[in-house]
């Protein structure tokens, strides 16, 4: 797949014959200098943009294939997203932020069914008793759990995660990370991870390295 966008009419090539394949409960590590591509692949991963040529293929769904309507369905049904400012949504409890994105996901689900998700989405990152905190009143690691629980709780396909432990100390982050590998195992997910912490990479099944729009396997990470 080639991403290349038009500059003041000269071609800037952000992918080059990127080619990624992520089993289900697979996580994939991609580390790499700033302004390499990565947050770009994510972007075609998520349907938020599309490949100049070639295809992005998940779970079944040809992204390239799709229209808009049919992206934004995808979206809320088979990805989930973490993100390195966690965008919560300030005036809402940890329980509202989390079953809210179920809501969108399924709105057919009755609202105590819904709620009672949230709940225990928010026990398995180790929140059951912060449900009613907003935002503001949690840590930054607590937040990010948060933002965890809201990425899974659809039980997305795939799950993207763009360097969501970079407003995070070494030791909150590498706890987040396992609570997302370990639910990302449970659920089946895939996991497409972005980090600049090799240690943190280290812990994913494969590691990819980008170089200026280039994904190559890495060998073994020794962290
Ligand atoms: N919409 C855009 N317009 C112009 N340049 C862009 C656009 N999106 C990304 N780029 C360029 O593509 C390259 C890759 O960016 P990005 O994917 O954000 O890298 P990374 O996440 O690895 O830091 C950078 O050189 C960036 O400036
Ligand atoms: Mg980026």
């Amino acid at each position: 797949m080639n991403y290349t966008l038009q500059i003041a009419s000269r071609p800037l090539h952000i992918l080059r014959d990127v080619a990624l394949r992520v089993e289900p409960a697979e996580v994939v590590a991609i580390v790499g200098p700033s302004g390499s591509g990565k947050t770009s692949l994510l972007m075609l991963l998520a349907g938020l943009e599309r490949p100049t040529s070639g295809q992005v293929v998940v779970a079944g769904q040809d992204l390239t294939r799709l229209s808009e309507d049919e992206l934004a369905l995808f979206r809320r049904q088979t990805l989930g997203i973490v993100f390195q400012s966690f965008h919560l949504i300030p005036s809402l409890s940890a329980l509202d932020n989390v079953a809210l994105a179920l809501e969108i996901a399924s709105p057919g689900l009755k609202a105590q069914a819904t709620r009672a998700a949230a709940a225990e989405a928010l026990a398995a990152v180790g929140l059951g008793d912060r449900l009613h905190h907003r935002p503001s009143a949690l840590s930054g690691g607590e937040q990010q759990r948060v933002g965890l629980a809201r990425a899974m709780i659809a039980k997305p396909r795939l799950l993207l995660a763009d360097e969501p432990t970079g407003n995070l100390d070494q030791k909150t982050g590498a706890m987040v990370i396992e609570l997302m590998f370990d639910l990302a195992r449970r659920q089946r997910t895939a996991v497409v991870l972005i980090t600049h912490d090799p240690a943190l990479a280290a812990r994913a099944d494969r590691v990819f390295t980008m170089t200026l729009g280039e994904l190559t396997e890495a060998g073994p990470v020794h962290a």
